[in-house]
């Protein structure tokens, strides 16, 4: 991805490995856009904190860095077993993380080079991606995204803005609306950065704006991500994003959801059995660390919800799009 650093742009990636130093090393999301830097993963007990503590975050990235971390661990000669328990318990809804840890599970053999080559494999995915997506976008449409699915959360590219990048790049007039997604702002903080960051135009927008766009004929698509498909095509993402697949279906708007294949979850039947993260009350009860609500009131605070197959007109894939009722065969 491309970064603008004071009068430069520089390309770089979410996440990658030192080889030389056995270090994971990361832009800490937590300080976007304001801040741009970086944390290092020494341990395993840090790529667990790294993903539990969302300085890397969005099911790919997860993904990739889990599996930095289980090369790591291997050349440190940790139990893999435990390494593997550990890194997986750090976030409950992403597929990526449980599908990333398990194959480096399989290929132990030369671990660096397994999981360089995930990593790789990821990026080349979401390329795939926004080649096959950026066919559905048409010069001068208007698109939807909610949360951030880009390359901050696939190391590079990103599934749902893959498309978007690809269509400006071939010169298409987009624009794209952007949910800032409370409570960790998501949109706003870095989706907003990447489109910054490449000029790709856009507009952020409270979550409660969407309908007023949809209503308006002002959306002409949305493309999200997820963290997890299952096997009767249900699909977890940011919470909010279900709202947003039914404003969508009642204003008549295509619904897409972009992904690679690993983030199909075969094992899991439907979207009410998907386990979904519940996080701490800071995140709503805070804003940068401001209270903006009594301090006793109870809040509720899960960070997925799920969008039933029904609401969603096509899956976006390294492979191609898929109506819903291809899925199985595809995946
Ligand atoms: O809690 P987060 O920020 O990890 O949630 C991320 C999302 O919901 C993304 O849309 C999803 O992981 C897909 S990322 C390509």
């Amino acid at each position: 991805m491309k970064v603008k650093i004071e009068d430069r742009i520089e390309e770089m990636k979410a996440v990658w490995m030192e080889e030389e130093r056995n270090e994971v090393k990361m832009i800490d999301q937590r300080y976007l856009p304001s801040e741009l830097k970086f944390f290092t993963a020494e341990d395993h007990d840090d790529i667990y904190r790294s993903i539990k503590e969302m300085m890397v975050r969005g099911a790919p990235a997860i993904g990739v860095t889990a599996a930095y971390g289980m090369a790591q661990a291997k050349v440190q000669e940790n139990d893999m077993e435990e390494a593997a328990e550990h890194i997986k318990s750090a976030r409950p809804t992403a597929y990526d993380l449980f599908y990333a840890v398990d194959y480096m599970m399989d290929d132990l053999e030369e671990p660096v080079k397994a999981a360089e080559g995930y990593s790789e494999k990821v990026i080349e995915k979401c390329r795939k991606i926004g080649a096959h997506g950026a066919g559905l976008i048409e010069s001068r449409d208007n698109v939807l995204t909610h949360c951030n699915a880009g390359a901050l959360a696939t190391v590079d590219y990103g599934t749902a803005l893959a498309p978007m990048r690809i269509a400006h790049r071939k010169g298409k007039e987009i624009h794209v609306y952007v949910d800032e997604t409370r409570p960790r702002l998501q949109g706003a903080r870095l989706t907003a950065w990447e489109l910054y960051n490449e000029d790709i135009p856009h507009s952020v927008i409270v979550d409660n704006a969407s309908g007023h766009y949809m209503s308006r004929g002002e959306v002409d698509l949305v493309i999200v991500g997820t963290d997890r498909i299952v096997a009767n095509g249900d699909i977890a993402n940011k919470i909010g994003t279900y709202e947003k697949a039914v404003l969508a279906k009642e204003n008549d708007i295509p619904f897409y959801v972009a992904a690679p294949v690993t983030t199909y979850d075969g094992t899991t039947e439907k979207g009410e059995d998907i386990p979904i993260e519940n996080r701490d009350d800071d995140e709503v009860k805070e804003i940068n660390g401001s209270l903006i609500m009594p301090e006793g009131s109870p809040v509720k605070n899960p960070a997925f919800d799920v969008t039933p197959v029904e609401y969603i007109s096509g899956y976006i894939t390294e492979k191609g799009v898929f109506g819903p009722e291809e899925l199985k065969d595809m995946f």
